[in-house]
This record gives structure tokens, C-alpha cells and sequence, in this order.
């Protein structure tokens, strides 16, 4: 039996962020509960590599996209290995494989009369990689708020208008074809309202897959993107690996469109089987906000792996967040998680388990049945367990493992081992077999319970309770009571999860995010300096408190260093009619790159030369793929007009403004 699934391809425009991970740790949980079920799992990555961002993110980093998306792909597969995540297949993009694939599935659909030659004007969302059919010049892009840009392109369309019964029909007919149920009823109304066409070919981008003998036209990124899927069962041979249809993609809910309806367009047009499911998590935020860059609040997997281990992270997640809704992350609750589950609960049922053994019964599981009363809790717990596994309720399933490992904790308090021992009576030293024998196969079905979750750790205590065999190979048919073997030899104790110091644990992965920033921002080639975004700044530099009456102190002001900047260059933004990019001297030794929108209202001739306002010590950001460094101040007029501050006299470059 054959089970295959997808993770999202990941866009190679930036390095992976605990999102990121969190979404491909849960695919690879789907991928261990299956491989527990029995059957044989294909679970494929990789990276979605095409499009104007990535080309202008290469160009930001002085690299040619090919060179720049190669650096950016070990980034992903480095965290995916640190992540323990198991993927079978990680399919690039940019690779031979997936251009066939792509080009065979387009003739396919051109074949079958689905694939016609238009003209489209109109707004475009180079964030989104998304035409925004109603917007005008100027309007920002409904799904990420930034502006769009105006493009006007001979494309091919694909005839999504005429797969609005049919995407409907099947929404019927399986009515887990999209799950959440909030997700099914969002795609249903956008389908019920009607479809319009979709370009799937730009002329605008060179970084693509070329449509053949179409130069210059390149596929749109998710007429490339959904089709990897495919690629990953073998292209156009994938009758020969029976791994198609897919029995589920992961994503997250702000792509189930493209998923839900497009993809399965694409397939009908192509006379291709559909995947089976398709399931929306939600998004993971950092302390209630959504993640950004010019937010400096993005938080990277790979420090918390490194303090706290990566099944801790993984843990964390998957019990703190309700699985297809918003979760939030704190490095607060992630370590408080870890003492009082893993620490505590499993840690410390496993060691004092396992050492009992060691010193009562010299290191062998005694002979015995088992108290039947946690027997029956056991299998209890186990069918709680698989059946939210199941449904991806990971949370469910962990609660229902926890409740059985606060059972088994009672029941070893009650029992008094340690009392028993002392006891050299047949029938005390038999209630301290039956003992022992209870807490210990309580932790082996826990171990195979927890191993989807906790892979290294469910791996290392298998080990320490003698078992030979890995952790994979476990099936849930071992999972009812009475496998463990009679006279089985322990093996080293050593502790899983040991007790972590909150304030230590939390300055150490607090410290190894600014590095690993730094490093990230070098692989991108980034200008600016790591500490700008770092973590620790806004505890450092709290924003400026206002006092009761909204005012604020002195100090709060001499917060914000303005300086006096002289415009030594200015030139419009390629495809931003507002900005401006400009260099400014304010006295340092390299004048900064700044970008405002002020291109309406000025032309780049009249600033060369002006002085003007800058805020010298705001957060770098950038825009359009370029650095802006500072923020020139101008008075808003009531139509948004901006007019720049400046002086009456003379004053010299960089003079303070107090
Ligand atoms: N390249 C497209 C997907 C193409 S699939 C054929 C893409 N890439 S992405 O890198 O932007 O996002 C990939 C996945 O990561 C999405 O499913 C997205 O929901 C997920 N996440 C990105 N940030 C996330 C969080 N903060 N939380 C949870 N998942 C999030 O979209």
C-alpha cells in the first residue's frame, strides 16, 4: 500500500523560518503515522525557485538567479536534515526533470483544447505572482497589501472559465477533497461566483521555464509550481512508480486556491487523476503577530533545534497549536512545554522507569502481565491516539498520550516500587514484576505512540529498552498490550530531556538567532548590519513610551536621530511610479541608500543637490529588492502630497536636528 504526500515547494527568495518548519514538520508527523500504519510512504519537498522575485532577490545579492537559488536550495535542505524530516524527494524547479514534466503537462492541456492566445493589461502582484483582476494603477494587491504593478503581456490562457461545474461537481463528490470545512466553504463560494481565465505564460520574466518554440514566453510560477507534485511521481512516466494521484497535499490556507482550484483544472485539462485531499493548516505567529522582515520579529528553526533539540520544537508546535487553525510561538512557552511535558512527563517516566529495572530486576524486563487496569488505558489511549492522527488533530493525539503517561505516573506513586523492593515476600516482590513490567510497557507503547512526533526521542528510549530494532520499524499492530519480551536486557540509561534553565536556555537560542541572521542575511547579500533586526533590540531600546496624556519624555524624542542629508543621486524605481531611490550623504563615510515615495511629486533632477531631513537610525528595509536605509521627512499634504522639509540657511551635512 502506497501512500504518497507533498509539502508545499517553498519559494528560494529567502531562508526557511520556523513557519516554514513547522508546516514541513507536520507533513513529515503525516509521514511517520503513516509509515506506523504500515504503509509505504513517499513524502516529497523542495523549492519553487522561478519568478520575478527570486530574479530580483538574485539581483540584490549581485548573483545570477541559477547561482543565487543553488545557495539558497542548501540552505532548505540543510534545515530539513537538522529538522530530522524524512523527505523521499525534493524536487527543484529549475531542474530537467520538472521542465519536462511542466512542458508535457502543457501540451497535454493545449492538445485537449484548453490552451488559447491573449492579451491581458492589468494589475500584477509580483508578491502574490497573481493578476489582480479588478485593481487599478496604483491600488496594493488585496491578499498581501502591497502595491501592484501595471504589466500589459501577450500570454497563453489557460480555460479555467469552463471548469466551474466540474470543480463543483467534485467538490460534491468528495466532500474531503479540501479540509478544514471553513477552508471547502471559502473555496466554494469563490468557484460559485464564477471563474475567469488564467494567463499561464509571461513574457515579462526571463527566470522561467520556456514554453517550447514560444521564446520569449516563460510558464507562469504556479503553472510550474503545482506541476512539481507530478514531477515528484515521476513526470510524465508516473504510471511507472504508482504514486499517483497524490492521497494528500499539505499547504498552508492562503494557497489553497491555487490548490483547490487550479490544480485540479490543470489535471482535468491534462485527463489526469486527481489527488485525493488536499489539507490547510493555519499559520503560525510569533507572540500573536504575523512574521516579517521589516517587523524584525522573524524567528529561525534552527537556534531552537540547537538549544532545545528539534523533536522539542517539533513538539511544541504540534501540541500548542489546534492544527488547521492560527497558532502563536514564544520562546517563553516553548520552554515551559519542555520542563513540564517533556522533562518532567516523559523524561522523567522513562529514567525512573528504566532504572528501577536496572537496580530491582539487574537490567531485565521481569517476567508478568501487567496491571490489566493500565492495559485497558493503554489501548484506550492508543485508539485516541491513531484515530486523531488520523485527522491530523496532532494536539488530540498528544493530549490522549499525556493523559496515559499521567495514569502510568500515578499508578507508579501508588504502586511505591521503591517500597516493595524492600519487601522480600513472594507476593510483593511479584507486585513489583507486575509493577516494573506495567511502567515499562506503558513507555514502549508510548514510544511507538510518540515516534511520529518525537523521532530522535522515541528512537533513543526503544534503545534503552533493549530493543534492536529501529524505531521504524514499529507498526501499530505492536501497539496493543503484552509485546514487550520477558527477560529482555535494558539498555544504557541516559536522560532524554533534561531539565532546561528558562532565562539560560532562552538567551542562548536568543543569541544563536542573531547569528544565524547574520549568516542568512550574508547568504543573501544583504547590506545591512545583523543587529539592526536583532531580537534583543526592542529590549534594549523599548519604543518611546507615551506618558498618561499620550505626550512623550524628552528622552524618548533624542530617541530618533534626524540629520541633515544632501541628495547626491536620485533615479526612478523600475515599475514603481511613486519611488524614488536615492543616495544621501549625511555625513558618513558611504552615502545611504534610501527609497521614498516621492516620485509624483518630484523629479529626480530637482533633488540632486537639495538638503533635506532623513531619520538616520530607522530599522533598514527594502523595497522592490532595494535597501532603504533611513526615512526622508516631508509634511503630507491632504491628498497625500508629500513636500520635503528643508532650511532657509545654510547647514553643514550631518548636523543633528534637536
Ligand atoms: N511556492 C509557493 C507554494 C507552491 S506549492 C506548489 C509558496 N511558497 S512559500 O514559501 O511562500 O510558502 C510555502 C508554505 O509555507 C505555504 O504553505 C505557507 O502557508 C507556509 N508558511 C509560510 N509561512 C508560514 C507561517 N508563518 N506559518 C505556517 N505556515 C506558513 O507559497
Amino acid at each position: 500500500m502506497k501512500y504518497y504526500l507533498t509539502t508545499p515547494i517553498y519559494y528560494t527568495n529567502g531562508a526557511p523560518h520556523i513557519g516554514h518548519a513547522y508546516a514541513t514538520m507536520a507533513c513529515d508527523t503525516v509521514r511517520r503515522f503513516k509509515r506506523l500504519q504500515g504503509y509505504e510512504v513517499v513524502l516529497t519537498t523542495g523549492t519553487d525557485e522561478h519568478g520575478v522575485n527570486v530574479e530580483r532577490s538574485a539581483k540584490a545579492a549581485g548573483k545570477n538567479p541559477k547561482e543565487f537559488v543553488d545557495t539558497i536550495v542548501k540552505e532548505w535542505r540543510r534545515h530539513w536534515d537538522e529538522l530530522k524530516i524524512q523527505g523521499d524527494e525534493f524536487i527543484r524547479t529549475s531542474s530537467p526533470a520538472h521542465h519536462r514534466t511542466v512542458q508535457w503537462l502543457f501540451e497535454r492541456c493545449r492538445n485537449s483544447g484548453y490552451v488559447y492566445k491573449g492579451t491581458y493589461t492589468g494589475q500584477y502582484c509580483i508578491y502574490d505572482n497573481l493578476y489582480v483582476n479588478d485593481a487599478k494603477p496604483g491600488d496594493n494587491c488585496p491578499e498581501c497589501g502591497r502595491p501592484t504593478e501595471t504589466v500589459t503581456e501577450e500570454n497563453y490562457y489557460f480555460k479555467l472559465s469552463v471548469f466551474q461545474q466540474k470543480l463543483l461537481d467534485l467538490y460534491a463528490r468528495e466532500p474531503k477533497f479540501i479540509q478544514p470545512e471553513s477552508r471547502r466553504n471559502e473555496v466554494l463560494r469563490f468557484v460559485q461566483s464564477g471563474l475567469n481565465d488564467l494567463s499561464i505564460t509571461r513574457t515579462s520574466v526571463q527566470w522561467g521555464i520556456p514554453v517550447p518554440g514560444e521564446a520569449p514566453h516563460v510558464f507562469y510560477v504556479w503553472f510550474d509550481a503545482l506541476i512539481a507534485y507530478l514531477t515528484g511521481a515521476g513526470g510524465p512516466e508516473y504510471e511507472e512508480r504508482g504514486l499517483w494521484p497524490a492521497d494528500l497535499h499539505m499547504i498552508g490556507k492562503e494557497i489553497v486556491r491555487f490548490h483547490a482550484v487550479f490544480w485540479p483544472a490543470f489535471l482535468m485539462a491534462a485527463d489526469l487523476p486527481l489527488p485525493k485531499r488536499i489539507f490547510a493548516h493555519g499559520w503560525l505567529l510569533v507572540e500573536q503577530d504575523k512574521m516579517s522582515k521589516s517587523r524584525g520579529n522573524v524567528v529561525r528553526p534552527l537556534p531552537i533545534a540547537q538549544v532545545m533539540g528539534a523533536d522539542a520544537l517539533r513538539y511544541f508546535l504540534l501540541r500548542e497549536v489546534v492544527f488547521g487553525q492560527d497558532g502563536s510561538f514564544s520562546y517563553d512557552a516553548l520552554v515551559q512545554r519542555y520542563n513540564s511535558d517533556l522533562a518532567n512527563g516523559l523524561g522523567n517516566l522513562a529514567s525512573r522507569t528504566l532504572s528501577m529495572i536496572h537496580q530491582y530486576r539487574a537490567g531485565l524486563i521481569p517476567a508478568s502481565q501487567g496491571d490489566q487496569q493500565i492495559a485497558r488505558n493503554c489501548n484506550a489511549a492508543t485508539e485516541a491516539a491513531l484515530d486523531a492522527y488520523e485527522e491530523f488533530e496532532f494536539n488530540r493525539a498528544l493530549e490522549a498520550i499525556w493523559s496515559l503517561i499521567s495514569d502510568i505516573d500515578k499508578f507508579i506513586v501508588e504502586r511505591a516500587p521503591w517500597k516493595l523492593a524492600r519487601q522480600n515476600d513472594v507476593e510483593s516482590q511479584k507486585l513489583l514484576d507486575n509493577t516494573l513490567y506495567t511502567a515499562a510497557e506503558t513507555l514502549r507503547i508510548v514510544c511507538g505512540l510518540l515516534s511520529p512526533v518525537l523521532p530522535e526521542a522515541a528512537a533513543k528510549i526503544r534503545l534503552q529498552l533493549g530493543f534492536t530494532t529501529p524505531i521504524e520499524s514499529v507498526r501499530t499492530s505492536e501497539l496493543d498490550w503484552g509485546h514487550l519480551p520477558e527477560g529482555q536486557k535494558l539498555g544504557k540509561v541516559d536522560a532524554v530531556f533534561p531539565r532546561a534553565d528558562a532565562k539560560l536556555s532562552i538567551e542562548k537560542m536568543q543569541q544563536l538567532e542573531e547569528q544565524e541572521l547574520a549568516r542568512q542575511n550574508a547568504l543573501l547579500g544583504k547590506a545591512q548590519p545583523a543587529a539592526l533586526h536583532s531580537k534583543a533590540q526592542p529590549a534594549a531600546e523599548p519604543a518611546p513610551a507615551a506618558t498618561g496624556d499620550g505626550k512623550i519624555t524628552i528622552d524618548d524624542f533624542a530617541k530618533v536621530d534626524l540629520r541633515v542629508g544632501l541628495v547626491k543621486s536620485a533615479e526612478p524605481v523600475k515599475g514603481a511610479d511613486k519611488l524614488l531611490h536615492m543616495s544621501i550623504d549625511i555625513g558618513e563615510p558611504e552615502p545611504r541608500s534610501i527609497v521614498a515615495g516621492i516620485a509624483l511629486a518630484y523629479k529626480p533632477e530637482q533633488l540632486i543637490g537639495r538638503k533635506v531631513v532623513i531619520v538616520a537610525n530607522l530599522q533598514p528595509r527594502k523595497l522592490r529588492g532595494l535597501i532603504s536605509n533611513g526615512m526622508i521627512v516631508a509634511a503630507s499634504l491632504g491628498d497625500g502630497q508629500p513636500v520635503l522639509a528643508g532650511f532657509l540657511e545654510d547647514v553643514p551635512i550631518g548636523a543633528r536636528l534637536k
